[in-house]
């Protein structure tokens, strides 16, 4: 399968994904369905993995599990050495079901509940990315109460070096309104890891930033990066204090609709490039140890690697105002433009003419903002095509719900013409399981 292209057309100008027929799979597994390409996550896996080891071999892959968490996932990735982040006791529980290795995986969140971090324990999972006062305090009487703890927990300090970025977009403000990681610009975040680091019975590790998602451009993660490799020249010189782990999070752009560049692998590079530069400098310039870099991709890895296929239903057209064209999902399964009115593309699966019109696809849930695209143009549809959005691999299985009890679609992975069930579709006997 050529690299670039996510999916082509048959002879019949039937679809096909990763060597499989849409409509078939749409036959065999029902719609909505989630679809996952694994030969294109793999080669995204390749890339991150390939990129480090070139620019900066002193690196780890964290992927952010919150893009896409089930066991299968976990298995695929751990064949790429790469680590992982989990921001729940849930994706605690999967990774850990999934036997991923203990010491690949940083626990994340602005608000670990006491629970979770003792099933992160439990689970000899001790590489923790502290988000505020009240966790550390909460870590602090941790390792003060159980002597088993003592220098086992490592620390990493989520940090805001005040760089905000979204799509196109970024700004550098010293005033962070955010509701993770400690102000870099104020001084707290000095403060709070001189705290870290005098009590001797937790191990400082590092830095952690993340400075926002969907982001094409490379300037601001560079200019975070240098932000930050200054506070960490400002910590060796002030306080002695070296930071073993460099983590710059994730939030490389993905392709949802042609108003988005298509990003090619050399600028997934220039993107690293930008931190890896910033990081190399300040080192030398400094005189600092070398720290390992983290990167931490979700949607890079597994957005592109996914297509939802629906079946049309209704259509309704009120003249001279706008097409409805429902489909057998919705906010339930995609809630992204409920959420963020996120832009899709939609592709009829068998195309069969090359009339266009402009339609807007909606979805079955009771809400007037259950949408998934809206205004967009397509081949003219009919009750009874299939649909495959596409781009849906990333915050959707992973953000899906139960809305109007409607059962989770199942997730298929396919290879090279094969198909897989990776997770199964929910049942209405499972969506009743729970009553009493
Ligand atoms: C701390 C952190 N790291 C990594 C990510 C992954 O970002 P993306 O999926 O855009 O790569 C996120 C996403 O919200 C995040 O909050």
């Amino acid at each position: 399968m050529d690299k670039n292209l996510k999916y082509t057309f048959d002879k019949n100008n039937e679809m096909i994904i990763d060597g499989c027929n849409a409509l078939n799979l749409a036959k065999k597994y029902g719609t909505p369905v989630y679809i996952l390409s694994e030969t294109i996550l793999r080669n995204r896996c390749q890339l991150f993995s390939d990129i480090l080891k070139e620019l900066y071999p002193n690196s780890i892959v964290s992927y952010a599990s919150k893009a896409f968490c089930c066991k299968a996932i976990y298995n695929l990735i751990k064949e790429y050495g790469f680590s992982c982040d989990v921001v729940s006791g849930g994706e605690i529980y999967t990774a850990v079901k999934a036997k991923f290795d203990n010491n690949k995986i940083f626990f994340h969140g602005n608000n670990k509940t006491l629970s979770e971090i003792k099933l992160a324990l439990k689970n000899k999972i001790y590489n923790f990315i502290v988000d505020n006062y009240d966790e550390l305090e909460t870590l602090e009487d941790l390792v003060k109460k159980d002597k088993k703890l003592e220098n086992k927990l490592n620390i990493i300090v989520r940090i805001n070096p005040g760089v905000e970025a979204h799509t196109h977009e970024y700004v550098q403000t010293s005033k962070t309104d955010s509701k993770f990681g400690i102000n870099l610009e104020s001084g707290e975040a000095e403060k709070f890891i001189v705290r870290v680091c005098q009590n001797n019975k937790l191990n400082f590790m590092g830095i952690h930033y993340h400075i926002g998602s969907q982001i094409f451009d490379t300037k601001p993660y560079g200019l975070a990066a240098k932000i930050v490799m200054e506070f960490i020249a400002m910590l060796k010189k002030k306080h002695n204090i070296d930071v073993k782990i460099f983590n710059a999070g994730g939030g490389f752009g993905v392709w949802y609709t042609n108003k988005d560049p298509n990003l090619k692998d050399e600028d997934y590079k220039k993107f690293i490039k930008a931190t890896v530069n910033e990081i190399k400098n300040g080192v030398s310039k400094n005189n600092l140890i070398e720290p390992t870099l983290v990167i931490e991709p979700g949607r890079t890895l597994v957005c592109e690697a996914g297509f939802t296929l629906y079946t049309v239903g209704n259509i309704k057209e009120i003249k001279g105002v706008r097409k409805y064209v429902s489909i057998d999902g919705g906010m339930y399964e995609n809630p992204r433009f409920a959420l963020y009115q996120s832009a899709y593309t939609a592709v009829k699966c068998k195309s069969t003419e090359t009339k266009q019109e402009k339609v807007t696809i909606v979805g079955k849930c009771c809400e007037s903002g259950d949408c998934i695209i809206k205004d967009t143009k397509m081949e003219k549809l009919n009750k009874g095509d299939v649909i495959a959005v596409l781009s849906t691999g990333a915050y959707h299985y992973s953000m899906a719900s139960n809305y109007n009890r409607n059962p989770v679609p199942p997730v298929i992975m396919v290879n090279n013409g094969k198909s897989r069930v990776i997770v199964k579709g929910q049942t209405y006997e499972d969506l009743i399981k729970y009553d009493i």
